[in-house]
């Protein structure tokens, strides 16, 4: 099994972040961190023990990290998650464990140190204040681990499979500010530090809005995931997912225009670090494609405020540059098996249910 942390802002899309990670079979979930973002932190904290609570997996460690970036206050997205960061439902049940005191970064390093080298993956599907953290107090993780898989940014050609609403599709990239997305946004200065970092820039997979926006979450995922692949599954969890599903697919209709189904975002940068997932072919503007092996060199826009963002500044946008063939750096897949994804996401439900 991969030893997998998961450092997140649950968040609709981290619900889904959480059960992948939590059950599918080659993975092995050592733990979570939380983080600001899509509410705050004890928001994001609670609804982090809630869900594991609901998928029956209480036993996960749960640790609180940053309530803030690295040097800007939090944002909170409450217009895409509502107040609570998760709401939609009323079946989320009270956390049958609480959270752990110990600090986040001490629990990650000695977590992913504790893995045989070059074994773990960290995965951040929230702010990457954690993450930054973890790396200016503990060193020596990033040499140790395999990879890290951020769920972020945006290279911006994913307009060509779900336009985003309001803006003019070809004069928008981003999904929280024209050119920004959110979990960058956030912290723009941790996430370029982690880019321009010597070593995990060549263990980074990106999941950019290019890649999420590819995966919808459809009338037919939904009927998927609430009565599973016979069509008799429905259980208190599924209802519960499902209309954590529907509160986030409104959301994102009224505020993007996407009417087909909201993207997961979150999981999919769960499922990159499985085999044989990513790879199908996407065209990304201005880029050729260069094969499995294309890497890229990404810094992120920090000037500016979140106000300058909303205002039509780049703060927070991923500027990404193709390196020549043989270089090391940032991979970003073009693509993603995404009837498999599904299917093993159903998977894992299943697996949740039975517990
Ligand atoms: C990201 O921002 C959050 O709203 C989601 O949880 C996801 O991680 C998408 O931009
Ligand atoms: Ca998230």
């Amino acid at each position: 099994k991969i030893p997998v942390w998961l450092d997140c802002d649950p968040g609709h899309q981290d619900t889904f972040a959480i059960l992948l990670s939590a059950y599918h079979p080659s993975l092995s979930l050592l733990g979570i961190s939380t983080v600001h973002g899509n509410s705050s932190l004890s928001h994001t904290t609670y609804n982090a023990t809630s869900i594991l609570t609901a998928i029956g997996a209480p036993h996960i460690p749960v640790y609180p990290g940053a309530s803030s970036g690295l040097t800007r206050p939090a944002v909170h997205a409450d217009a895409i998650h509502g107040a609570s960061g998760l709401d939609g439902t009323a079946l989320l049940p009270v956390p049958a464990v609480p959270h752990l005191e110990e600090p986040a970064i001490d629990a990650m390093a000695a977590a992913l140190l504790s893995t045989p080298k070059d074994t773990a993956w960290l995965i951040a599907t929230g702010a990457l204040t954690n993450i930054a953290h973890l790396f200016t107090s503990y060193p020596e993780v990033a040499s140790h681990i395999r990879g890290l898989s951020i769920m972020g940014g945006s290279i911006g050609n994913h307009f060509t499979a779900a336009p985003l609403g309001k803006v003019d599709a070809k004069e928008r990239i981003g999904n929280w500010s024209q050119w920004a997305e959110f979990n960058i946004l956030v912290d723009p200065e941790a996430a370029d530090f982690l880019f321009q970092h010597p070593v995990l820039n060549k263990k980074t997979t990106l999941i950019p809005l290019d890649v999420t926006h590819l995966v919808l979450a459809t009338k037919n995922v939904q009927a998927l995931l609430l009565d599973g692949k016979d069509g008799k599954q429905r259980t208190t969890l599924r209802v519960m997912l499902v209309e954590l599903l529907t509160f986030f697919a409104k959301t994102y209709a009224e505020v993007f225009g996407i009417t087909e189904g909201p993207p997961l975002h979150d999981p999919l940068a769960v499922a990159a670090v499985l085999d044989g997932f990513t790879g199908v072919q996407i065209p990304f503007r201005d880029f050729e494609h260069k094969g499995e092996r294309e890497r890229y060199a990404v810094r992120v826009v920090t000037e500016g405020s979140h106000g300058d963002a909303q205002a039509g500044a780049e703060t927070g946008r991923t500027v990404v540059k193709l390196l020549p063939e043989g270089e090391e750096g940032v991979k970003i897949p073009r693509g993603l098996d995404i009837s498999r994804f599904w299917s093993v996401l159903e998977d894992c439900l299943e697996r949740a249910d039975n517990v």
